[in-house]
């Protein structure tokens, strides 16, 4: 009886804590994105020009021009997106370097890039549909030119990245609900694996989680997982603050994990 009782009140608490974290809005750029908005009139080139604001912003953490650094190098990924969408069409479906550019963007795990892993948070809800077009503009320019204007709202549609106040519909821009699978599953799906190691102790984008158990406990990996941002694992070189928590909110993990994924994935990453 007791036991079923602190079970009880641990869902509780575990349940309050999800629901709060759910309504958190993730604060960590200095600079806010231009905004732009889509549906209307404008041409390419002031689209490039905010694009490159939106760039600055959200993805040069990741991203540079010239080398590759979290992410590949989009020096001239303009040229890269019409040769891909030429493979691509080849098959018979129409499909342009806009389509790639979006999609990328909008759901970054669809075609992972040889070499990187799933950590791209997708777009959809960190930006609204205007600054994704400008900031596709933006990319379609670097060794292309751009042709984008603020009216190409289909391939917004397309991707699922046009928000309901933009007349995407409701939820239109939300991340798709599907139930999440296993520990290991869910370990590698939203991207952990690509940023903890977990079978040895080598150092990824963040900590190896060889051992996590014993070294923060149950209640020490509930915290990190509904509250990434709340405290930094120190490192040397120190890890990089905001990194995961950026990552999971925008790759659906708070939308899908119920409380009961919680407990089974902290027991499972408990054992490591
Ligand atoms: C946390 C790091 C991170 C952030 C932030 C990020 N990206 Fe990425 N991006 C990646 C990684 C890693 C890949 C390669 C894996 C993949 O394809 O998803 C990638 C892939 C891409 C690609 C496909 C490149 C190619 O060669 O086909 C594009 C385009 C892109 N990102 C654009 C952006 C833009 C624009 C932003 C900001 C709005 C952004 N990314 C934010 C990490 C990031
Ligand atoms: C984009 C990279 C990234 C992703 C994805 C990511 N993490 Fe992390 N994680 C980090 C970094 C960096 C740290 C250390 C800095 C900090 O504490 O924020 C960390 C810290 C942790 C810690 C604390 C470790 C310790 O020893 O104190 C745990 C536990 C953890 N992550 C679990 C997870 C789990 C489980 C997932 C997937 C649901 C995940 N992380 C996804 C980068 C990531």
């Amino acid at each position: 009886m007791r036991e079923t009782l602190s079970i009880a009140v641990f869902t509780l608490a575990v349940s309050l804590l999800y629901t709060g974290v759910g309504h958190m809005v993730p604060q960590l750029e200095n600079r806010p994105p231009p905004e732009v908005k889509a549906g209307t009139n404008i041409g390419p080139e002031a689209l490039i020009e905010a694009g490159a604001g939106v760039f600055e912003a959200n993805c040069a953490q990741c991203h540079k021009l010239g080398e590759s650094g979290r992410g590949p190098d989009l020096a001239s990924v303009g040229s890269r997106a019409r040769e891909r969408a030429a493979e691509r069409s080849a098959g018979g479906k129409p499909y342009a370097d806009v389509d790639y550019l979006v999609e990328s963007l909008c759901k970054p795990g669809d075609y992972l890039v040889k070499g990187f892993g799933n950590i791209m948070p997708p777009q959809g809800k960190a930006l609204s549909g205007g600054q994704i077009l400008a900031v596709a503009a933006f990319l379609q320019n670097l060794g292309g030119t751009a042709t984008i204007k603020g009216t190409d709202t289909q391939v917004l549609e397309r991707f699922g990245c046009l928000q309901a106040e933009e007349g995407g519909g409701p939820g239109a821009a939300a991340v798709e609900v599907k139930p999440v699978g296993a520990p290991a599953e869910s370990f590698a799906e939203f991207g952990c694996s690509t940023c903890h190691s977990i079978a040895d102790p080598t150092r990824k984008l963040g900590p190896s989680l060889q051992g996590v158990g014993k070294r923060i406990g149950k209640s020490g990996i509930y915290d990190k997982l509904l509250n990434p941002g709340a405290t930094v694992t120190a490192g040397d070189p120190p890890y990089e603050k905001g990194l995961m928590k950026k990552t999971l909110d925008g790759n659906g993990f708070y939308e899908r994990m119920k409380p009961v994924d919680f407990q089974t994935l902290v027991d499972w990453l408990a054992k490591q």
